[in-house]
This record gives structure tokens, sequence and C-alpha cells, in this order.
């Protein structure tokens, strides 16, 4: 099933060179393609910050300093994070009061991160370890999209 769903994420992709557009449409077929989520989105990096990109939910922070909140310290960090309860996390950023849970992955090209995929639920701990995979995956699949044209 997720394969499947990843290989649907490839297709609807591969045609486009368009980074905004691809963008766009990965946040709208993940966030339909994922239950229980109030916000799917992406934030590209921009100098010593992170400035919002495509995304599917309550409008969010427009920017958000390397190093703070969740989507910062991924890239702080270079690591995905998976927070199961993001009020206990020093330094949330909480964009919609209604997100509970969150996991964000950065997006490479060659050795550096120019962003990162953000997931929110307003349910605590609602992403498995598969989940956190199947986004990693997704992750790739997008940023060698994006990265045609970047
Ligand atoms: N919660 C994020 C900020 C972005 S919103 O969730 C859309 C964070 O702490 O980095």
């Amino acid at each position: 099933m997720e394969n499947l769903e990843l290989e649907q994420l490839r297709a609807l992709l591969e045609t486009e060179r368009n980074p905004i557009a691809n963008l766009a449409n990965a946040s709208s077929f993940l966030y339909n393609t994922m239950n229980q989520l109030n916000w799917l989105g992406f934030y590209l990096i921009d100098g010593d910050e992170l400035i919002l990109g495509p995304f599917q939910g309550k409008v969010a922070c427009t920017r958000i300093r390397v190093g703070q909140g969740v989507c910062g310290n991924a890239v702080k960090l270079e690591k995905t994070m998976k927070i199961d309860d993001v009020h206990q996390f020093a330094g949330h950023i909480a964009c919609d009061s209604a997100s509970n849970s969150e996991v964000v992955v950065p997006l490479w090209k060659d050795n550096q991160i120019v962003g990162v995929l953000d997931v929110d639920s307003p349910y605590q701990a609602r992403f498995s370890n598969q989940d956190v995979q199947f986004l990693e995956k997704a992750a790739k699949i997008i940023q060698e999209a994006i990265l045609k044209k970047m």
C-alpha cells in the first residue's frame, strides 16, 4: 500500500520541473494520503532561516530560525525529528494550536539541507516508525523532483 502511494507520488512529480508546483502537489498528495493530520507542508532554507513554502492546513509562521522549533532543530541536528508530544519539546513553535505531535524530515541537495517536510497531527503520538520511514522515502522522491530546477 505504502509503496503504491510512493509510486503515485513519483508519477505525480516526474513530468514537472517547477519546484513550487511540485511542492504544492506533493503537499496536497501527502496531506490527503495520510489521515489524522492538521498540517503538512514545506519550509525552505533562506540564509539562516526557514521560509514557509507550499502547504495544506491553517496559516503558519512564515519564518523560523535554524535551531528554533522542531523544524529549525531538524536542520541544525541534520536529522528527522519525531515528536510524540510537542508540548514536551522545549522551543516548539505552535503555529496551529491543534497540533499535538509532529514529524520533520530534512530535504537534501548534495550534502546540504535545502528545506524540510513538516507534518503535524492533532493526536499525540500519531506517527509510528513506519510512518517516519514512509515520510523519509517521500522526502527523497520530493527532493529529487525539486532539485531538477533548484
Ligand atoms: N511546529 C513547528 C513550526 C511549524 S508549524 O508546525 C506549521 C516547529 O516547532 O518548528
